[in-house]
């Protein structure tokens, strides 16, 4: 249910994303009316936390009753159903942010709203009723069961995000790894303060779509997520028209010059799994050594792997760079003059260049992930 294509190249439940800025939610702040408001300069909404079952529910009561901001509803249900109908009409794909403390809970939800959103399962909240009532953070430190949420709502065949929050797990790209095995489309971080290696780690781990959160206000910042792997990037706190706004009319403008807007790396310069893509032929002792040995490629395969996904491309061709064709030519931002005539002669723009190169990344990516067994590394 989570495509790519062109542009943005984000494609969920059958919906193309206009932007790939999200809005995290706020538990009793961010609702329908709060996305709506500020629907110009995002793709992505998540409303909630909801609160789906009695234990939850309850807990959301306590947390309130000691002075934190919740949504508290008799019937959850209606609440949001009520709030769907709200989004009737926009172009913003729509989250829902769910607290429950059974697979069935979750289940019940899905049945009741089919393909029409996002079910979030929100594993970050740390308030200790929340926890107690085993949703939030409960389900990182009990992945067993957070698999078996995310088994039930893929039974019910709809999109499922996993929210998760840093540094809780003893290790996130495990963590990640079992959230992807048991079927997830998305997981959307907080990364707190472990910021960009955690990101690539993640990355590294798994190639579902990536939300990557927490104090993304600025260009810099945004950036520096989209190059370490995130397809998206959410705000909360921050998410004000003004910075929305800013950041969605920043990233547009990348995305015209550049051609990929989230293109990584290149690998020697800390790049992740999607850098495969620029990597030269393997000659000498470099990160790609490391980087195929962690993917689970051996120097032929991936140079087979590469030499058949650019077949009647025009990667193939380019005789005068290094290698003999522009299947190992590097980032188009890398200054390279074999390259760029080679570009001349195909008549490719460099972002042409950066689209053939990601559709490249996108075969290795799935060829890593999808095909090669990975089960022995659990
Ligand atoms: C008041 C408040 C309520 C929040 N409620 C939720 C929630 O219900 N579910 C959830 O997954 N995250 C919740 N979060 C976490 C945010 O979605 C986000 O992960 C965090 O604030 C870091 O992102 P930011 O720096 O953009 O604010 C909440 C955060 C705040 C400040």
């Amino acid at each position: 249910m989570v495509a790519t294509h062109d542009d943005f190249g984000l494609v969920i439940n059958q919906r193309t994303l206009k932007s790939p800025i999200a809005i995290a939610s706020m538990a009793g702040i961010v609702d329908a009316p709060y996305v709506l408001s500020r629907a110009a300069h995002i793709g992505m909404g998540f409303i909630g936390g909801y609160s789906i079952d009695s234990k939850t529910i309850a807990a959301s009561r306590q947390m309130a009753a000691e002075g934190r901001s919740e949504f508290l509803l008799d019937n959850p249900i209606e609440e949001l159903d009520r709030q769907i109908k709200l989004m009737n009409g926009s172009d913003v794909v729509l989250g829902i942010n769910l607290r429950g403390s059974s697979p069935t809970a979750f289940h019940q939800v899905a049945d009741s709203f089919g393909h029409s959103v996002i079910y979030e399962i929100d594993a970050h909240c740390h308030q200790l009723p929340m926890v107690e009532a085993g949703a939030g953070e409960y389900y990182l430190e009990h992945p067993d069961s957070l698999g078996s949420v995310v088994h039930e709502l893929k039974r019910a065949d709809v999109t499922v995000s996993v929210k998760i929050r840093a540094g809780v797990s003893a290790s996130d790209p495990l963590l990640a790894k079992k959230i992807w095995k048991a079927g997830a489309d998305i997981i959307h971080i907080d990364l707190m303060d472990y910021g960009n290696s955690r990101l690539k780690q993640i990355r590294n781990a798994c190639p579902v779509m990536l939300i990557a959160n927490n104090s993304i206000n600025t260009f810099d910042r945004m950036m520096e997520m989209f190059s370490h792997g995130a397809d998206l990037v959410s705000l909360a706190r921050r998410s004000d028209r003004e910075t929305l706004a800013g950041l969605d009319a920043a990233i547009t403008r990348y995305a015209d010059d550049y051609g990929w807007y989230n293109a990584p790396k290149q690998l020697c310069r800390g790049g992740d799994v999607r850098s495969l893509t620029f990597c030269c032929m393997p000659i000498k002792k470099c990160p790609l050594t490391l980087q195929l040995k962690t993917a689970g490629l051996n120097r032929d395969e991936y140079i087979a792997l590469k030499t058949s996904a650019v077949k009647g491309t025009p990667l193939e061709n380019g005789q005068f760079t290094c290698f003999g064709s522009m299947t190992w030519c590097c980032k188009a931002t890398s200054p390279c003059m074999l390259r760029d005539a080679t570009l001349e002669r195909e008549g490719l723009s460099k972002q042409d260049y950066m689209k053939l190169k990601r559709h490249l990344s996108e075969k290795i990516v799935h060829y890593v992930f999808d095909e090669l067994n990975h089960d022995d590394e659990d």
